[in-house]
């Protein structure tokens, strides 16, 4: 790579044309850090897919924690993920077959999780007590980003609540983010009633974007996006940015790899093969900002 970008060298990092990353790069970086977005999708993408070999929590798993649920929810939801996970990442079905069946997951489970009666004041101990985990030089993005000023939209399918309790619980939850997920609807009395809004799966995202991310104002005359997601459902979160300039996107293969390689590689400018650090984002917008 001509940049003095050795991140992007290694045989972990693929990209379809090289030319199109360096050009997307170096335009990003003369128009500067007040020209730029980052958006970047939560579970997988921002948190590790794994850990010493262990899976890492998403946002959903963490609630299963006694505090919260009982035995018998922890075990529905782990034969809905169980039916339902291998779903949203085959790559031999398209996403217009997964959307539905994306719906009937996430319904089941939060409902499910209702009947639980979760406490507000118990999320905190539930998210300490787990092993959530964001990527390897996750202090270094949070800060680059606060530090210039850069807006970053975090964008989650996941609980917005839980979310927002592991990035301060992490000690970055800086004014620059601004959150798009399925939030808990707590009644007088601090128990789980509802979700509120539009729910939010892994393949509406766009609906997302255009209904919330574009009456965003601080994400206004910001032409320039990082795009960051680890399921091709994440590629629509920039749709909401109204004239998108330069828009380059980052796509993290966790799990699959050899299936879904070339459809990433067709999909994202850069795929990250079993990268759970933030060192290749990190070296873009130390570039760029
Ligand atoms: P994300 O948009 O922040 O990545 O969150 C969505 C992820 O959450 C998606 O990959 C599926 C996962 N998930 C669970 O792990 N358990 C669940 O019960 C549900 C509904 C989703
Ligand atoms: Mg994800």
């Amino acid at each position: 790579f001509p940049m003095q970008m050795p991140e992007l060298a290694k045989c972990s990092v693929l990209m379809r044309e090289r030319s199109r990353v360096e050009e997307t790069i170096h335009a990003m970086q003369r128009a500067g850090a007040g020209s730029l977005q980052v958006i970047s999708d939560f579970d997988m993408t921002l948190t590790r897919f794994a850990h010493n070999g262990k899976r890492v929590p998403t946002t959903h798993n963490i609630l299963d924690n006694r505090l919260l649920i009982n035995e018998d929810c922890t075990r529905k939801m782990r034969e809905l993920l169980n039916t339902y996970y291998p779903i949203e990442i085959d790559a031999s079905r398209s996403a217009e077959e997964k959307l539905p069946l994306m719906v009937e997951w996430w319904t089941k489970v939060h409902e499910l999780l209702i009947e639980q009666k979760i406490r507000r004041d118990m999320l905190a101990h539930a998210v300490k007590e787990s092993s959530a985990m964001l990527r390897d030089g996750y202090k270094v993005f949070f800060e680059c980003l606060a530090e210039h000023q850069v807006p970053l939209l975090i964008f989650s399918a996941g609980v917005g609540d839980v979310l927002e309790e592991v990035i301060r619980q992490n000690h970055v939850f800086h004014p620059n983010i601004h959150i798009i997920s399925n939030y808990m609807d707590f009644d007088q009395t601090g128990v789980l009633q509802a979700f509120k809004g539009q729910l939010i799966h892994t393949f509406n995202k766009r609906e997302g974007a255009l209904s919330h991310a574009a009456g965003l104002r601080e994400l206004q005359g910001r032409p320039n996006v990082v795009l960051m997601g680890d399921s091709l459902g994440d590629l629509t979160m920039a749709d909401g940015v109204s004239e998108p300039q330069n828009v380059l996107t980052i796509g993290f293969l966790n799990d699959q790899v050899e299936e879904r390689k070339e459809s990433y590689i067709n999909s994202f400018d850069v795929v990250l093969v079993k990268d759970e650090t933030l060192d290749v984002p990190n070296a873009i917008l130390r570039y760029i900002t």
